[in-house]
């Protein structure tokens, strides 16, 4: 017999969720950049797929980072599965479907160096291992809702961008913190599509010195593998994940606001700002609702994602 399922009035399909990757696909399906294979591969789900095991990840070669827990931010939910949250990722330069993993096996991210410039009274190129030595790494426990409406709940280890920032004195005049990552047509082929690479983001300095705003260089206890944005990636949890941008190479001080990728792609689908809010549809989907990864049951979301004690003053 059918199981016949009653929905909620703010129940969506997932598939009608995917934003970037629906409208990054389209324009290569009509770019002729890349077949109909890929634009499929977008709305795959990880509970149609077999859950790999940690070494085919590569995981186990990742150096254990040790860091201790910040018990100041807690959960309300179960942490994702580490493989589950390894195997469904975005990061358009490798592949705009969800197995990046797959696609990132040329990417070189030893050596890094990050450039912290703009702004600032002492403006600094640092090697990673030379952060990671200077300031004192944490855990964190973190909620992260990406636009298309997935989500997950992940330990990572990093420390707060406020204090690279206090690192490189930036000057009263700065305004903004832009973000970018790196670019390398070798090693990330899909940036010859058409949007405008490197990859970019921004806060206001008020919002990267509050201290959620994390640069995390390791999750789940050891280095960040790749696909989540190795070495060094941005961890905004009150934002949109699209804000939280992978692989930085570099940080600048800005007086005015800088363009960001997916603003300046379709701007009147993703705002600079990009707080979490259930109220707000996406101009194409309902935003009331999410799903963890690992699981179907779909859950209200929750304004700044949760975070609104912590932030909603930034808004007021
Ligand atoms: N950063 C870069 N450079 N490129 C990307 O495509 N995708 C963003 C963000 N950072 C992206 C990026 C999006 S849309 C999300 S939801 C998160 O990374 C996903 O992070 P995760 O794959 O580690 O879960």
């Amino acid at each position: 017999m059918p199981l016949i399922k009653i929905l909620p009035d703010w129940w969506i399909p997932e598939h009608q969720a995917t934003s970037e990757s629906v409208y990054l696909n389209r324009r290569q399906f009509l770019g002729g950049v890349i077949g109909l294979a890929t634009v499929l591969g977008g709305c795959a789900t990880p509970a149609q797929k077999a859950k790999p095991v940690r070494a085919q990840l590569n995981q186990a070669q990742l150096k254990a980072l040790a860091a201790r827990r910040n018990s100041n931010y807690t959960l309300d939910r179960e942490l994702t599965d580490e493989a589950i949250a390894a195997t469904y990722n975005n990061f358009y330069e490798f592949s705009s479907g969800k197995e990046v993993w797959r696609h990132v096996s040329k990417f070189q991210t030893h050596p890094w160096a990050i450039e912290v410039t703009g702004l600032v009274a002492q403006p600094q190129t640092i090697a990673i291992e030379d952060l990671i030595a200077k300031i004192p790494l944490e855990e964190r426990l973190y909620r992260h809702r990406c636009v298309e409406t997935w989500a997950m709940a992940v330990p990572w280890i990093g420390f707060p961008l406020k204090a690279l920032l206090a690192k490189v004195e930036p000057q009263a005049k700065a305004k903004f913190v832009k973000m970018t990552t790196f670019q390398n047509l070798q090693q990330a082929p899909n940036q010859t599509m058409a949007p405008p690479w490197p990859y970019t983001e921004g806060l206001t300095l008020a919002e990267a010195y509050h201290d959620l705003a994390f640069l995390a260089v390791g999750i789940y206890g050891h280095e960040l593998p790749k696909q989540h944005g190795a070495p060094i990636r941005l961890v905004v949890p009150w934002k949109y994940g699209f804000k939280s941008i992978k692989s930085i190479v570099k940080i600048e001080l800005t007086e005015t606001q800088p363009p960001t990728f997916w603003n300046t792609l379709i701007p009147y689908e993703y705002d600079f700002t990009a707080n979490v809010n259930p109220t707000i549809p996406h101009p194409r989907w309902s935003q009331a609702t999410e799903r963890m990864l690992g699981s179907s049951d779909r859950r209200r979301t929750l304004i700044y994602n949760g975070y609104g004690d912590l932030v909603s003053h930034l808004y007021a």
